[in-house]
């Protein structure tokens, strides 16, 4: 545990898949899989910031999602309006910063409130950084980057030859964080589903075959203890 201590990934990102599949073996409406899923993802979130992770990024509702049924959309509509409603306070007290990843203009209004109430009321925190990815694309997120560079060097404002990753970077919106060191996907799917695609380019990746409401807090702990002993070489050479 204390090699775990020391190697502790900076920042853990989860695709928190098999709500569906839960809520199928055990005779529920999926809606009820989401429902079990919000436990697991307070549990998480609560161990992350008690053991120190500096960032906490997890996959809520992708830019995709809007295409399952009305009553699967809703049914997580209502959970994130209640859970940015119910947890705020505790999120607060154990000084989180929240920070949503997505395109909040495409939510509907008292969930896109509730998200931006809850970033500007945590933004001074020092604690962990947690960051819910809603409505949230990849390729998209990339593209909204790419665009705004290309406006800068149209404005004359810097030029196309000059543009770092430090500049590509802050146009993400992830900017400020540290590049995902450990990415999670529960329910054993191979796959990352355009999540964070440019932050995890150095990503170590973990698929558990339990599926998310199972996820338990000793399981959360086995994949860091796995991510402590992963070489990590950058596409260096260790020895
Ligand atoms: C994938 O399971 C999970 C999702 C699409 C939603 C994840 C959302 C939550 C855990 C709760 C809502 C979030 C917050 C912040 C309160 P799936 O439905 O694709 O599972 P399946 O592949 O087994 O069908």
């Amino acid at each position: 545990m204390s090699d775990t201590r020391e190697r502790l990934p900076r920042h853990v990102a989860i695709i928190m898949d098999g709500n569906g599949r839960w809520a199928k073996a055990h005779a529920l409406q999926v809606a009820q899989g989401h429902r079990r899923g919000t436990e697991t993802l307070r549990a998480i979130i609560r161990e992350s910031s008690d053991i120190g992770i500096e960032a906490l990024t997890l996959f809520a509702f992708s830019t995709e999602n809007w295409k399952r049924s009305a009553a699967e959309v809703g049914a997580l509509m209502n959970l994130l309006l209640e859970y940015f409603t119910s947890e705020i306070d505790e999120l607060d007290e154990k000084n989180v910063c929240i920070r949503i990843l997505g395109d909040k203009n495409g939510l509907p209004g008292p969930q896109r409130q509730a998200v931006i109430q809850a970033e500007k009321r945590t933004e001074a925190n020092t604690g962990l950084k947690l960051n819910i990815a809603i409505n949230y694309g990849g390729r998209d997120e990339i593209l909204m980057a790419a665009k705004k560079l290309a406006e800068k060097v149209e404005r004359g404002e810097m030029r196309a030859e000059e543009i770092t990753a430090g500049d590509f970077e802050a146009e993400l919106y992830t900017q400020g964080l540290p590049d995902v060191d450990l990415l999670i996907r529960t329910s054993g799917e191979l796959r990352q589903s355009n999540f964070l695609l440019y932050q995890c380019a150095y990503a170590e990746m973990l698929f558990p075959t339990v599926l998310w409401p199972d996820f338990s807090l000793d399981d959360y702990h086995a994949a860091l203890d796995a991510y402590a002993r992963r070489d990590r070489r950058f596409g260096g050479r260790t020895s």
